[in-house]
Parts: C-alpha cells; structure tokens; sequence
C-alpha cells in the first residue's frame, strides 16, 4: 500500500492533481487526499483550486458539481459506478412534473442530484448549508427535493416555512428508526448523540446534535465528552476512531454503510490519474444551468 500511495503523491505534482475525498470514503484514501469533507467543503475546494486535476473520492454527483463549477479542470471519478440511491430517485421528468404541480413557487434542491436536476431549480443547497438557504429565500413556502426528510426538518427547525418536499430518500439513514435512538440513549446514557439530518425527521429531533458529516466532526472536536453515538454512515466513525482514540464511538447500529462511497480503492485512484480516465464530460448548455443553482448557494455559505 506504501507503494501505491507514493505512485499517487508523485503523480499528483506531475500532474498539478487534487485529490478531494468525502468523509464515507474508504479510510485509506485519505492517505492520499489533499482535503476530506462533506459536500460544502468539497464543492468549495473545487472551485477554489488552481489545480488542472481533480480527483473525485466520493460519488457521481459529487464529481458533476465539481465539473459544473470548474468547467476548465479535468475532473475525474475513479469508480463510474458510484452513484447515489437518493439522486437516482428524481430524473428531469420526475422534476418537472413536481415542480409543475406548485407553479411559482422557489424550488431547492439538495446537492444530491443529477446536472439535469439542478438546471431546473433556482438554489442548490447541502446538509451545512440547508437552514440557511430556505431562510434566506424569504419565502412562506418553498419546494425542496429529492431528500423529505431534510425538507421536513427544515420546515421543523424553520417554523414558519411550509416545505413542500418530493418523496426521496437515502435508504442508509431513512433506515434509522426512533426505536434505534431510544435504544441507544438507555445503553449509553452518558453519550452525546449525533445525527445527519438525512434521517427522519422524528429520529433528528431526539439528537444532541444535528448537522452534516463535518458538523458532526467537528462537534466531537469542540466537545468534553468522551462517548458518541454516530448517526450517519460508518467513514465518520472510522475517521473519529482513528483521530480520537481517547474517545469512544457507538456506529448507531450495523448497516450503516453507503455501498458506493465504498467503491473506490486506491488503485482505481491510481488508474484514473495515471491515465486520466473516467472523466464528467456535461453538455454545456445543462453545465451552465446548473451552475447558476451552485453558484448561489456557494454566494450565501460565504
Ligand atoms: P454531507 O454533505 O453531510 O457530507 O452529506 C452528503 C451525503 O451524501 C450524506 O449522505
Ligand atoms: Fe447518497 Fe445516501 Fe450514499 Fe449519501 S449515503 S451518497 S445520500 S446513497
């Protein structure tokens, strides 16, 4: 493995590469990584490097974003078959017909969707950003999809925005239930539970702690406590085991593994960087659509 992940630095300076890696990844890929994060961070390293190169870890969407918003870089997936159950469940039709149904109205859509998708909405968000962007759209009701769920905590956490939600989900969290979390708190009462908002509405709320995968990070860091309950996929809590070995960390319960985030391995890293293979090619006239939708949110995370 030492070999490998030399071959890749080496070609990364040859090359002027990055590597950008979601924190679901395999943990051995941050060995080559230049930054590991949730989907904010990530969009935002892609836009701001001067690389000619990025190498995506993560999943197809993830990649397309980079590519929307650094049209001039050669973005590379390493494994095309990773995908997102969530983004595969809207297609372009799907998305008009929804969004016909509510003429009018201002239409969100969670980073977890298709360049297609995205053309046809007015502001791109993530699971860091989500409250702050409906809020900022100043409107009584708004549109949101794929995710119900993260819609559905919006309207909760907002209060006074109806969000009206298409019915996608991501199977990993939509599969934690109330009962997992009752569970959790009577066998470790002294834990802090953190949860992604991907999950139910009805499961978020009994968290200490709500927020996307860095949020989750991020709240270990800052925190005394010494026991976690981890409420999303298992990356997280390998990265918090490995950087935090005087704490202890409870994956919220077997099955929370996203297959696709799990699909890349260090040498499809290599070969697609050796031979540049596996690169998001966007028509150009859906790129620039999409890209207004990125670029918005990225303007309002500022
Ligand atoms: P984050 O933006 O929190 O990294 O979430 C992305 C994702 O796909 C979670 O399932
Ligand atoms: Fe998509 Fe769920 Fe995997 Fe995130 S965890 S990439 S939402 S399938």
């Amino acid at each position: 493995m030492k070999n490998l992940i030399e071959k890749i630095k080496k070609l990364k300076e040859e090359k002027n590469a990055i590597i950008l890696a979601h924190s679901y990844q395999n943990i051995e890929v941050d060995e080559v990584a230049d930054f590991v994060g949730d989907s904010l961070y990530l969009s935002q390293k892609a836009k701001d490097t001067n690389a000619d190169i990025i190498v995506f870890a993560g999943v197809y969407f993830m990649a397309q974003t980079a590519k929307i918003i650094s049209p001039e870089k050669k973005v590379l997936l390493p494994n095309t078959n990773a995908g997102c159950l969530m983004a595969d469940m809207i297609d372009h039709e799907q998305m008009l017909s929804f969004k016909s149904k509510y003429a009018g109205l201002p239409v969100v859509c969670y980073i977890n969707s298709t360049a297609e998708v995205k053309a046809e909405c007015d502001i791109c968000c993530t699971s860091s950003n989500v409250l702050r962007i409906v809020k900022n759209l100043n409107s009584s009701q708004v549109l949101f999809l794929p995710d119900a769920n993260l819609g559905k905590w919006v309207e909760k956490k907002l209060k006074n925005v109806e969000v009206i939600t298409y019915d996608g989900n991501c199977p990993v969290h939509h599969g934690v239930e109330v009962k997992d979390i009752e569970l959790a708190r009577k066998k470790f009462p002294a834990a802090k539970i953190l949860i992604h908002p991907e999950c139910k509405p009805e499961v978020s709320a009994l968290g200490d702690y709500v927020g996307s995968t860095s949020g989750i990070m991020e709240y270990v860091r800052k925190s005394k406590d010494k026991q976690f309950v981890i409420v999303t996929e298992k990356g997280v809590a390998d990265r918090l085991e490995r950087d935090y070995p005087d704490k202890k960390f409870i994956l919220i319960k077997n099955g929370m593994l996203c297959e696709s985030m799990k699909l890349t391995s260090l040498n499809e890293i290599l070969y697609s960087l050796e031979h540049e293979v596996n690169e998001i090619i966007l028509d150009e006239n859906i790129r620039k659509r999409s890209a207004r939708c990125i670029e918005r949110m990225l303007k309002v995370s500022k």
